[in-house]
C-alpha cells in the first residue's frame, strides 16, 4: 500500500507551492484522491512526478509537452527508475538547444541593450524560437547584420 500525503506534506517535500500543485492537478499532470472532508490526498509516487515537472520546465519543456511525456509512463503501476530514465533521454538535445539559445543571447546582449528595437526579423532577443537557426549555426541574424549591413559594427 502506497503512502498517502496531504497537500501540506506535498508542499513541504516537493518545495512546490500548493497553488502550483493544484494547477498541475487541474491539467492532469498529477492526481490526488479526496478525503471524506474533500481534502487532497496524494500517493507518494506523485512526488516523483512533481520533481519531473519541475526539472522538465527548467529544461524548457512546456506543460503540454510535459503532459505528453508523462502520458508515456506505464499505467496501473508505480513507474520505475528505467521508466523515468526513458523520458529524460531526449532532454540532452533540449539542453543543447537551450545552451545554443543562451549563447546567441549572450552574443547579442550588449548590442541589444543599446539598440532596443526588438525587431522580429533581426533581434537575437526577439528570436527566442531560433527561427534563424535554420540558416546555420551561430548568431545568424547577427552575422548577417554585421556582414551585410554593417549596422552593428563594434
Ligand atoms: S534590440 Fe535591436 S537587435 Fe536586439
Amino acid at each position: 500500500m502506497e503512502t498517502i500525503l496531504t497537500m501540506q506534506q506535498m508542499v513541504k517535500r516537493s518545495g512546490v507551492e500548493a497553488s502550483a500543485l493544484r494547477y498541475y492537478e487541474s491539467l492532469g499532470l498529477i492526481t490526488a484522491e479526496r478525503s471524506t472532508g474533500g481534502q487532497r490526498r496524494f500517493p507518494r509516487s506523485m512526488l516523483r512526478r512533481v520533481a519531473f515537472i519541475v526539472f522538465a520546465q527548467r529544461v524548457g519543456l512546456s506543460l503540454d509537452e510535459i503532459g505528453r511525456e508523462l502520458a508515456r509512463l506505464p499505467t496501473g503501476r508505480v513507474p520505475k527508475g528505467e521508466d523515468w530514465s526513458r523520458l529524460s533521454a531526449t532532454w540532452v538535445s533540449r539542453i543543447d538547444e537551450r545552451i545554443s539559445e543562451l549563447e546567441r543571447l549572450k552574443a547579442g546582449l550588449d548590442d541589444c541593450i543599446s539598440c532596443g528595437c526588438l525587431s522580429l526579423d533581426q533581434c537575437a532577443l526577439s528570436n527566442p524560437d531560433d527561427r534563424a537557426g535554420r540558416l546555420g549555426p551561430g548568431p545568424r541574424y547577427w552575422l548577417r547584420n554585421r556582414t551585410m549591413s554593417g549596422l552593428r559594427s563594434k
